[in-house]
């Protein structure tokens, strides 16, 4: 028996609900959830039953009390809950497909860093996700030291794997790997490609130029996630997994660096569905 917390999710204040941010309490069974709640200092009346999963909504100082007192986050359903039901996770997510999640868009400003997640806003925003993960995953890591897995195709670096990354994710794929975070900050454009690979040593193809959207890499990541798990996207746009690999927007950062630099666009999605829809545009 067990209580179950979903992620902490952006949502827009409104009469009933002051915060910019909420989460959802769920138990086995209803008496285990009021225990919990009542536990926790959730008033009976805030109990919701919609028919198909009854819960509590929750703030972010609930929701990390929740937490500190044993509650399981949902996004672990294979490594941590092996009670929890498909059926479970579904009707969770219904909830928060109905509540609508409004991605929750913000915009900072700071210097341009050679190594993207050294820049502070950016920094930030991975953490914040990377604060909640069990087991991430970083294909285009560079000399970055932030997730679990990581892999740079530049054997200078200081990555683990070094392997173009549809290989490597291919590899984490075939190992049955579930990452609950993948964090994806690839070249942004064909030049970048082009001066990483001749940085390598390995002449870039106009196929490697054409790789930009890396739309192999995409499908490995959603085939590597289950339902709620996170992709965090960088770059010049913000197309990232997309609702074609089943997921949805959540939250997205603009950094300004100035003058006639670009912006580095930053985008955190969720996987709300398992089916994928094969899409006909080129790679
Ligand atoms: C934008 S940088 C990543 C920066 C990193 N997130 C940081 O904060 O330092 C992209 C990295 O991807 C690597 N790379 C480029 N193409 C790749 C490929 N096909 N497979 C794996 N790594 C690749 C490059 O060597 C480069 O280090």
């Amino acid at each position: 028996m067990s209580v179950y917390v979903d992620h902490l999710l952006p949502c827009l204040p409104n009469k009933n609900w002051h915060w910019n941010h909420s989460a959802h309490l769920f138990a086995d069974t209803v008496a285990e959830l009021h225990t919990f709640a009542a536990r926790l200092g959730l008033k009976r009346i805030w109990f919701q039953d919609e028919g198909f999963l009854p819960h509590y909504d929750l703030t972010t100082n609930k929701h990390g009390k929740a937490v500190t007192l044993g509650a399981v986050l949902l996004t672990r359903e294979k490594a941590t809950m092996p009670t929890i039901t498909q059926n479970q996770a579904d009707a969770a997510n219904r909830v928060v497909q109905q509540r609508g999640v409004i991605p929750h868009w913000s915009r900072a400003w700071a210097m341009p860093t050679l190594a993207t997640f050294d820049c502070r806003p950016i920094k930030s925003f991975v953490l914040k996700y990377l604060m909640h993960s069990i087991l991430s995953v970083d294909p285009f890591a560079r000399n970055q030291a932030l997730a679990t897995l990581r892999n740079d195709m530049d054997p200078s670096t200081t990555a683990e794997h070094h392997m173009p990354a549809v290989d490597f994710l291919d590899m984490l794929v075939k190992q049955g790997v579930t990452a609950d975070l993948v964090l994806f900050d690839p070249p942004y454009s064909p030049r970048q490609i082009k001066e990483c690979y001749n940085g390598i040593g390995i002449r870039a193809t106009q196929g490697h130029t054409q790789g930009v959207r890396c739309k192999r890499e995409r499908e490995l990541v959603a085939r590597m996630q289950n339902i709620g798990g996170i992709v965090l996207s960088f770059g010049w746009n913000s197309t990232g997994m997309g609702k074609g690999l089943g997921y949805e927007l959540i939250e997205g950062l603009l950094v300004n660096h100035g003058g006639a630099h670009n912006d580095t666009i930053c985008t955190a999605e969720r996987k709300v569905s398992a089916r994928m829809v094969r899409d006909k545009r080129s790679s």
